[in-house]
């Protein structure tokens, strides 16, 4: 089959562990097709590849740039019409987004930070575990769970291996960041809401990662998560609507009159209370499950489509 020289090129990015996309965002391709879109998976960190014979490039299964951060955000830079671009890449590969939205009011989950560099000795680390209950330590950049940690504080042998992790990350020039571990995520779960240009498409629920206590996972998650299909409620909707405007409004280089990211996952946990709180937004490679929800895939394609259709965003400049 030849293309017709009109037909837009699409690039689906990927990473060499998925060459041919991973299975569930496969289907996008004759999805695309069918919108007169020529889409193929390419491998982000492939030197072959001359990213300027596309009309567009889609981030989706990009999960081995968490080591190589600033590489990763180099390459967005040079793609010359990146979705999502790379002033957002930059910012939300560093949960450090965290503490930006929560100075701004949003409902996250509450987040001691530690810094590398700084010198903290044992004890210092001691006083800022949570005295009671079970807490998590992880790195501020990572993906697929990788280097979190669950640890009960009032168990001795738990905090010294609490301790030992966060040195070893901290060590190792990692930002930490110290949670409270949400029990509710063991009964329900985390729920992940995707948004297409702002609209709601569906929602997963996703099983509690960090079952065990004291186990580090160091292989990556994002493959075997496990998921269904979740109804979100109207308030878990919002939620999450919320949080992308937070964002809109933080993110340099955007504003809130600016265009709705192509795609979006937000990830909330119940709190105490019940209500839903941040535990993450997922703006740069989150899996979709486009299988979940009927109509889930014609949705990401229109979107897409309707992306390209649309030329390049003017607010996304990259500022840094
Ligand atoms: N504070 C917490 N309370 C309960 N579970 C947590 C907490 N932090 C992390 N987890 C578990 O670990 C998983 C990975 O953590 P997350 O912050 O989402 O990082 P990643 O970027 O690796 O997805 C979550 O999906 C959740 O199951
Ligand atoms: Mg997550």
């Amino acid at each position: 089959m030849t293309t017709p020289p009109s037909t837009p090129r699409l690039a689906l990015v990927t990473c060499a562990d998925f060459p041919e996309l991973h299975p569930e965002d496969a289907p996008l391709i004759p999805a695309l097709a069918e919108r007169d879109i020529a889409a193929e998976a390419v491998i982000w960190d492939d030197e072959q590849v001359d990213w300027s014979v596309y009309d567009m490039a889609v981030i989706r299964s990009t999960w081995d740039y968490s080591s190589r951060r600033l590489q990763f955000i180099e390459w967005a830079r040079s793609v010359p019409r990146l979705v999502n671009p790379p002033n957002v890449v930059r910012w939300n590969s560093d949960k450090h987004y965290l503490q930006a939205l929560e100075d701004h009011g949003l409902a996250v989950v509450q987040t001691t930070w530690l810094e590398p560099g700084r010198g903290y000795d044992k004890r210092a680390l001691h006083n800022r575990f949570p005295a009671r209950e079970d807490f998590v330590i992880k790195p501020a950049i990572s993906a697929g769970s990788v280097g979190a940690g669950r640890y009960t504080a009032t168990d001795a042998n738990s905090r010294r291996y609490a301790i030992e992790h966060a040195m070893r990350l901290l060590a190792e020039g990692h930002s930490v960041m110290v949670q409270r571990y949400m029990p509710k995520v063991d009964l329900h779960g985390e729920i992940a809401l995707v948004y297409f240009h702002g609209t709601y498409s569906h929602a997963m629920k996703k099983e509690a990662a960090l079952t065990d206590v004291g186990e580090v996972a160091v292989q990556d998650g994002a493959d075997v998560e496990t998921v269904e299909r979740y109804k979100a409620t109207p308030a878990e909707i919002e939620a999450g609507q919320a949080a992308l405007a937070f964002a809109r409004a933080r993110i340099p280089g955007r504003s809130l009159s600016s265009r709705p990211l192509a795609y979006a996952r937000v990830d909330m946990v119940p709190a105490g209370d019940g209500e839903p709180v941040l535990m993450e937004m997922e703006l740069v490679d989150p899996r979709l499950h486009l299988s979940v929800g009927r109509r889930s895939l014609d949705r990401f394609a229109d979107s897409l489509a309707a992306e390209l259709r649309m030329g390049p965003d003017a607010a996304n400049i990259d500022l840094a």
